[in-house]
């Protein structure tokens, strides 16, 4: 393969523009129907179609070109009709950069303890008037079709336990490929929206492999892995994310779900995978938690009661570039020492960091996207771990 080299399929485009000569990192343009993306991203989670602290505004000064939203969110709030008549989600947020859905399944089953898979869906009691429903693939994709997203992801079966049970680890994985069937049937705007596969199979990387081989046959736009958002060891994730990525054709863009602390980013990314969601950074904000290259902050501790340096020195976000009212003083536009102040009772301490941590994480893929282009990646790696564990391993 020589570079640049670049795909059409479905609804996307996916040019590859350099590869790491040491590791699997690659660097490209993910061009969707609501504009081009630079991979390797972070995917901020707007789960009720917004991301909360942010405006949309907000979220597309960050640099933010693609963002997800959850389609069981969506589909029980506003509802499809809303969706329908709004014209789509993009419409009804105001957002006109892409978006990812995903499909549900995960959030039911991760949300509620009630939920229980049957081979025909989810099904689960309704958390606003305890109603019984049921999610089905053709269902996901009914409701994925109205949001309008650039991105839909299959209904796959996820199982959120720490000790699986190997035959149900493979029952699942094999129901996922059913269901990436049913989902590619009722999938009415290939021409608009790109279907993802999600490859499970647990921690198991010969069911791993069965299950890419399955899904690769299918030939979707783009390839997902999921199933290891658990606080599964670190050594089995890198071992399940290396065997499915050798498995990839090299012109298709891969998704890691649920992922999103910097390491996690960073080892990802090592290990050939271009796309990660994740509500941590954003959640993380709420609770007064900076993400900084030398590890997180709490803001609300009293030593930044007097604190007039940026949350973070050095970082370009709308918080911590210099003041616009008054450039020439080397004041940070909002202070620690700010911040801290508000940590306690009022939002705007929530919104300031949580634009600083979306800022963050979007930087640090960009700045391993230029290093993987200027081929210095693992320089870069070893930069980034140095930062954060100054005293060695
Ligand atoms: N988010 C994090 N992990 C997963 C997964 O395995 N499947 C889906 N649909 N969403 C996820
Ligand atoms: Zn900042």
């Amino acid at each position: 393969l020589t570079l640049p080299a670049s795909a059409t399929h479905g609804a996307l485009t996916f040019e590859l523009l350099a590869r790491c000569s040491t590791t699997r990192a690659r660097a490209s343009i993910l061009t969707l129907p609501h504009g081009p993306v630079q991979l390797p991203v972070f995917m901020p989670v707007a789960t009720q179609a917004s991301l909360k602290g942010l405006t949309p505004a907000q979220l597309a000064d960050t640099s933010c070109r693609l963002c997800l939203n959850n389609t069981y969110h969506l589909g029980l709030k506003p509802g499809q009709e809303v969706l329908d008549a709004a014209g789509g989600a993009h419409a009804f947020q105001g957002w006109k950069h892409n978006l990812l859905t995903d499909s549900g399944g995960f959030q039911m089953v991760s949300l509620l303890q009630l939920a229980t898979i049957t081979e025909e869906g989810v099904r689960f009691l309704s958390p606003h008037d305890g109603q019984p429903m049921l999610l089905t693939p053709e269902h996901s994709i009914s409701l994925q079709n109205s949001i309008g997203s650039d991105i839909a992801m299959q209904l796959d079966d996820v199982l959120v336990t720490t000790s699986p049970d190997a035959e149900r680890m493979r029952a699942a994985m094999e129901r996922s490929v059913r269901w990436l069937d049913r989902c590619l049937a009722a999938h009415a705007i290939p021409e608009r929206q790109n279907l993802f596969c999600i490859i499970q199979g647990g921690l198991d990387v010969e069911l791993r492999r069965i299950c890419t081989r399955e899904m690769l046959a299918r030939d979707t736009p783009g390839i997902a892995i999921g199933g290891l958002s658990g606080g599964e060891a670190k050594a089995d994730f890198c071992r399940v994310v290396a065997a499915v990525t050798e498995l990839l054709p090299p012109l298709k863009p891969r998704y890691v779900m649920g992922i999103g602390y910097p390491e996690d980013l960073v080892v990802s990314t090592a290990l050939g995978a271009d796309m990660f969601d994740c509500v941590w950074p954003t959640r993380t904000a709420r609770f007064g938690n900076a993400i900084t290259r030398h590890g997180m902050l709490n803001i609300k501790h009293q030593r930044y009661a007097d604190d007039f340096g940026p949350i973070e020195e050095g970082c370009g976000c709308q918080c911590c570039r210099p003041s616009p009212e008054d450039p020439e003083s080397g004041r940070p536009a909002i202070t620690r020492a700010f911040v801290h102040h508000n940590a306690s009772k009022e939002t705007v301490a929530a919104h300031l960091l949580t634009m600083h941590n979306v800022w963050y994480q979007l930087d640090l893929m960009r700045s391993l996207r230029e290093a993987i282009i200027e081929d210095r990646f693992p320089a870069r790696v070893r930069e980034f771990f140095a930062d954060l564990y100054p005293s060695g391993p």
